[in-house]
């Protein structure tokens, strides 16, 4: 398959310490870290085939920690990747990285490597939520990380959670003024997924009063929102804003179902009409790389009833919505008329709306997204 902008994510799982919320596959043992670089390599050596003739304008090194690689496997792991797959020189280069890793001669070392644009993790500039969750930075260290890759030109995103313990009204805006006023041109807002971690899962429970309600959270999300609007920060999908031109390309590939690649232990991809993933197991993983296999937990082709389904819950959660008459069709030929009457309540109620010919989320809308889009899954 020929795909010319095509997407390429490499999962790096080694981190410092885990933290409280944190579900993702990682690992704090670092003893088969130059182990696990080779495999990605072998990996990538092994998609060589069906990467021929595609062109990739994003790479995405995300994690894990990929910050805490030392500079000379991020420069030697691009390399590597550049040798098997046809990057664009103009590509977007992104690598996730937690505040405590970012110094100057990081930073420097990063940007010598190819890498163009830096995501960080501040999750909140409130010293007594950063404690509350396990991590290894507080508030001062955000911010000089992100003075820093300011400095550096380098295209610079900040995540936060809404959600987190301890947090309140006043602390949640203080950190999204705090991350805006950094000059980042990108910003990620994620509602703490408490059901992903039993430390957080249970301590949400046993101490309800530690955490913003669910009401307040939506209360927060709306006056957010309007806040990033004034500073001049597009919504441009339901967790993301960017001032203009400072999109995240490699994301939007995941919502617009372009084909991407994916390389390491609990990868995901989209090629030539499947959805893949690897193991989420690193040692499966290593084993079945080395033996020389892809390590694929699963490898299904997208029907066309699929990708219909995929089109409308992705494409709702980007600002452009989806074309009117795919979601008419879809709910109409659905069969379930619940899909129906609730699909012009939604209309209705201005949860979604109609521009023109497509059909998005109103900034309302956006709040209850989740009830919405689990009808399309
Ligand atoms: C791959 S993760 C971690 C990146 C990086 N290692 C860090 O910790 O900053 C990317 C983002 O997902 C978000 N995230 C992780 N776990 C979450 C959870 N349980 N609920 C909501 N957001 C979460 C965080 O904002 C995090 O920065
Ligand atoms: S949030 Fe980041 S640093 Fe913390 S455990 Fe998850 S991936 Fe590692």
């Amino acid at each position: 398959m020929t795909v010319p902008g095509a997407g390429l994510y490499v999962h790096l799982p080694y981190c410092a310490s885990r933290c409280g919320y944190c579900a993702f596959v990682v690992t704090t043992d670092g003893s088969s870290r130059d182990r696990y670089l080779s495999a990605v390599e072998r990996e990538a050596s092994l998609l060589e085939a069906e990467a021929a003739g595609s062109a990739f304008d994003s790479v995405y090194l995300g994690g894990g920690t990929p910050s805490l690689l030392p500079a000379g496997a991020v420069r030697s792991l691009l390399a590597g990747l550049r040798s098997r797959c046809r990057i664009g020189e103009n590509a977007e280069v992104t690598l996730e990285a937690n505040p405590e890793d970012v110094t100057r001669d990081a930073v420097a070392a990063w940007r010598d490597a190819g890498v163009n644009r830096v995501s960080v993790g501040v999750q909140s500039l409130a010293d007594t939520e950063l404690s509350a969750v396990g991590r290894r930075h507080d508030a001062a260290k955000a911010r000089a990380a992100l003075e820093s890759l300011a400095r550096s030109g380098l295209a610079v995103s900040g995540d936060l959670i809404l959600g987190l313990p301890e947090q309140t009204p006043e602390s949640f805006h203080a950190s999204v003024a705090g991350l805006c006023d950094s000059g980042v041109g990108h910003v990620s807002v994620y509602l703490l997924e408490a059901d992903k971690s039993k430390t957080i899962e249970e301590d949400r429970r046993r101490r309800p009063e530690r955490y913003p309600s669910d009401d307040l959270q939506a209360e927060l999300w709306g006056e957010m929102s309007a806040d990033l609007a004034t500073r001049g920060f597009d919504h441009y999908e339901i967790s993301n804003w960017a001032r203009p031109g400072r999109e995240a390309r490699h994301n939007r590939k995941y919502w617009s179902r372009t084909p991407t690649l994916g390389l390491g232990v609990s990868a995901h991809e989209l090629w030539a009409g499947r959805r893949r993933a690897n193991v989420a197991n690193l040692e499966s993983y290593l084993g079945q790389v080395e033996a020389g296999r892809r390590p694929l937990a699963f490898d299904l082709p997208v029907t066309p009833e699929e990708a219909a389904r995929e089109e409308i819950f992705l494409g709702l959660r980007v600002a452009e919505g989806v074309a009117a008459a795919r979601i008419e069709t879809f709910v109409t030929a659905d069969g379930d008329v619940s899909l129906w009457n609730d699909y012009e309540t939604w209309l209705a109620e201005g949860v979604l709306e109609r521009r023109g010919d497509r059909v998005r989320f109103t900034e309302r809308g956006f709040l209850i997204s989740n009830v919405v889009l689990s009808r399309f899954v």
